[in-house]
């Protein structure tokens, strides 16, 4: 018996109804539509209002999406893993609470937590428990209720982030299409740079830490855009020259959608044509682990079976790396 790979059989997702446009951003904080378009690409990111509803009911919108289109039986799940930077609360984790209200009964669950990475990690979790043998259907979602960890008065990370989810189901693929090759990196020089202070067993929740503003995301932007920018484009590249794929071969490139000069920064040194380049930036921006996933949701009426996909992302950690996918499916 051949190798099994892991290949991508369904995708869902879901972004929340509000829109929380540059012009809003305007009226809030010291800043204007043209700095934020051009210096990140951005025009509007959706927001998850309601009260009572945490990155649960993102995820669990996203993976009934995919339910429903791809018509499969929750209960023939057996892991379901969530990748979040913003669980519903520390501890009980948000996977565990998704996969029970999905109808997932027969599956167990745990959260994925690597930044703006943790979907592109996930995805080798998840491919490795399939080409081990030991899963047939595993359900990864990438959720993130940014709003809930972001300081509204805060300029220089207000602007960036989105709350919004994605879904893809992993399964057995008898024709050698799914996961082929990842090259993951993480280096914890950037704790600094891109962090929650508080709220951790390092510095728990106090009257202090609230007055702070040490709940919220603090992002040193410079130097993350610095690492960001290399460490994106350098694993991009090595992944092509591991698997011999020329920028003709490529088919598309899946970036994380920090920054839209990181990611031309990265198609550039692909030399891909930026018809090839998959990104949704404009109108979600930075949804932390729901970008990925997200593409696939809001791209895959375009992808054909046999194309070639490189995922790219980088994110707090620091955490990064690029995995090479070929698409098993015509939607
Ligand atoms: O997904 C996780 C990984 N994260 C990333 O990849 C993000 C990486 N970093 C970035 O994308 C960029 O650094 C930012 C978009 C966050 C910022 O862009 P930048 O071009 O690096 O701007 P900067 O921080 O160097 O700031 C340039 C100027 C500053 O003013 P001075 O010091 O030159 O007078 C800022 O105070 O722009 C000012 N500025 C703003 N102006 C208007 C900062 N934020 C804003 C704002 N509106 N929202």
């Amino acid at each position: 018996m051949g190798k099994i790979t892991a290949a991508i059989s369904a995708v869902g997702g879901y972004v929340p109804e509000f829109v929380l446009s540059n012009k809003i951003l305007e009226t809030m904080v010291d800043t204007n539509d043209e700095w934020i378009y051009t210096r990140t690409g951005i025009k509007e990111r959706r927001l998850l209002k309601e009260e009572g509803k945490g990155t649960s009911y993102l995820a669990i919108k996203a993976a009934q999406d995919l339910i429903e289109k791809g018509n499969i039986d929750p209960k023939e799940i057996d892991l379901v893993l969530v990748a979040t930077a913003t669980p519903d609360m520390p501890v009980a984790s948000t996977a565990v609470y998704t996969a029970t209200e999905i109808g997932a009964t027969n599956a167990f669950a745990y959260d994925l937590q690597a930044a703006c990475s943790s979907f592109l990690y996930g995805m080798s979790t998840a491919s490795s428990f399939i080409e081990s043998g030991r899963y047939k259907k595993i359900l990864l979602i990438g959720a993130d209720k940014m709003s809930s960890i972001i300081d509204y008065t805060d300029r220089t990370t207000c602007i960036i982030f989105g709350d919004g989810a994605g879904a893809v189901l992993f399964e057995p693929n008898e024709e050698g299409y799914g996961y082929q090759d990842e090259f993951l990196r993480s280096d914890g020089v950037g704790r600094d740079s891109l962090k929650i202070d508080a709220g951790g067993s390092l510095l728990p929740p106090s009257i202090d830490t609230v007055t702070n503003k040490q709940h919220y995301v603090y992002q040193d932007g410079r130097t993350v855009f610095k690492f960001a920018v290399s460490n994106m484009a350098d694993v991009s590249e090595k992944i092509m020259k591991r698997n011999n794929l020329t920028n003709d071969d490529v088919s598309w490139l899946l970036p994380h959608q920090a920054n839209n000069r990181i990611i031309d920064a990265t198609a550039n040194r692909m030399n891909l044509d930026e018809s090839k380049v998959l990104k949704n930036i404009q109108r979600y921006g930075n949804t932390t682990s729901a970008t990925l996933p997200l593409l696939l949701y809001d791209f895959e009426s375009k992808l054909k079976k046999g194309d070639k996909l490189v995922f790219a992302a980088f994110g707090g950690g620091f955490t990064w790396g690029a995995s090479y996918l070929t698409w098993a499916y015509n939607s």
